[in-house]
């Protein structure tokens, strides 16, 4: 039996090109994220982290969070989503404005004017701002700022990064999470929601890049200084390296990726030499015997492929260089075995893997990468609630998206 709806509970939502995952959550008494219900199923209506098939998607929301739901003993009614897809750009920006009080003085006035300068730029109509991220702030000739509230001044500048998808992106994801009976109280872009999860300030400052490797998509996000400086999303992931396992072995989709999880590996020197695996065959042939070199064979080109298209993204964001924090890498994929080994020998950094952090309740069920973005979504949107108290985004009368001009939410 599921209890009545209770409005301090917060809901993560990742609809992934594989699975749906929903996780409840609230802020318990020591300040700190409670974990109270999980719920996963498998994605249909997606490729490449876009939703292809409404009715579908819709059907995997419902599931995910009915079995959530069960966990924590009550039912939920609006979710914070998240958004992917190569679809969605992130670009920096910057505005500037005189300081024209008679004092002269910054407050939040100049700060919600500069930020809306800084939004200005042009974009197309069918495109809508999903998040405005400070970078920092300038005022006159003193720069690197990060709150300048109460500063004197004439001329107040501010950098942000401005992160913005295809409005029929937008709508079809609220079009799912409708049809499945809850409510969108925002939506997130995934890596954003997953940097919460899983970096930590210490890195964000010293400078880091983060990529959640999923099925279908791989979302990038470098922070510098604290800030977003680069994001972008790939249209490849771990289903990648499952279709060709299948090809190589020429064995079904589905055994191919319970040969990837139990015996796959990244890197080829990992392996010993000797190790042999049994690999179902097609057409109820008897199953065959294989050196597990074979298999690492396969894996290991197309996950240094992934890696190289990642460092492509680093270089052209014109920081890879500023990365002292290395690279953080999470996702279902980055759990393949030799992942960190694979990535170190293309990045020639340190990297890491990243799981869920700072929470309580359930949180062995959740401290895996799969589970980052869902988390994610759960933090992002308890830091989210605590500011705002409501949605930001409302729904008009006609189901779609209102405009509403974004206040910079990472300066809250
Ligand atoms: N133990 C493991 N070893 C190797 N790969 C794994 C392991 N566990 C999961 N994966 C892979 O992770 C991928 C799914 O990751 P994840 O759940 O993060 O993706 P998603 O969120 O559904 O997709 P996307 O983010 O691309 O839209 C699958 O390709 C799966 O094969
Ligand atoms: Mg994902």
């Amino acid at each position: 039996m599921k209890g009545e709806i209770r409005d301090d509970i917060i809901v993560g939502l990742d609809i992934g090109t594989t699975k749906t995952c929903a996780v409840i959550g609230s802020i318990n008494e020591n300040n700190q994220i409670e974990v109270t219900g999980v719920g996963t199923a498998p994605s249909k209506g997606l490729k490449n982290g876009v939703i292809v098939n409404i009715d579908n998607t819709a059907s995997s929301i419902a599931k995910a969070i009915d079995e959530a739901e069960l966990m924590a003993g009550h039912e939920v009614s609006s979710v914070f989503v998240g958004i992917s897809g190569q679809g969605i750009k992130g670009e920096n920006s910057r505005g500037v404005v005189a300081i024209s009080n008679r004092s002269r003085t910054i407050t939040s006035v100049e700060i919600k004017r500069v930020i809306e300068a800084a939004q200005a730029i042009v974009i197309p109509v069918d495109r809508e701002i999903l998040h405005v991220l400070s970078k920092e702030f300038s005022v006159d000739d003193q720069t690197g700022i990060k709150d300048p509230t109460g500063m004197s001044g004439v001329r107040l500048e501010a950098e942000v990064h401005i992160i913005t998808a295809q409005v029929t992106t937008i709508q079809n994801l609220i079009k799912a999470v409708d049809k499945s009976g809850f409510q969108c109280q925002d939506i997130v872009f995934n890596p954003l929601a997953s940097a919460d999860a899983v970096l930590s300030r210490d890195e964000r400052d010293l400078g880091v890049a983060l990529a959640d490797i999923g099925g279908g998509t791989v979302e990038l996000m470098v922070y510098l200084e604290g800030g977003v400086s680069y994001s972008k999303v790939l249209s490849v992931g771990g289903i990648h390296v499952t279709n060709d396992i299948s090809i190589g072995l020429r064995t079904p989709i589905e055994s191919a990726e319970l040969i990837k999880k139990k015996f796959g590996c990244a890197v080829l020197d990992l392996v010993d030499a000797s190790e042999t695996i049994e690999v179902p065959s097609v057409g109820g042939r008897a199953p065959r015997k294989l050196f597990k070199q074979e298999l690492t064979q396969i894996i290991e080109p197309r996950m240094t492929e992934i890696m190289e298209m990642i460092d492509q993204e680093l270089l052209k964001s014109g920081k890879r260089d500023m990365l002292a924090a290395g690279v953080v890498l999470t996702g279902g994929a980055s759990m393949l075995d030799g992942c960190v080994e694979s990535a170190e020998k293309v990045f020639s950094m340190p990297v890491r893997i990243g799981v869920p952090r700072d929470i309580a309740g359930i949180k062995d069920k959740v401290a895996t990468p799969q589970y980052a973005n869902a988390v994610g979504l759960l933090i992002y949107g308890a830091r989210m609630s605590r500011f705002r108290g409501k949605a930001r985004f409302e729904r008009s009368g006609a189901g779609v998206f209102s405009k509403i001009k974004k206040w910079l939410e990472d300066y809250l």
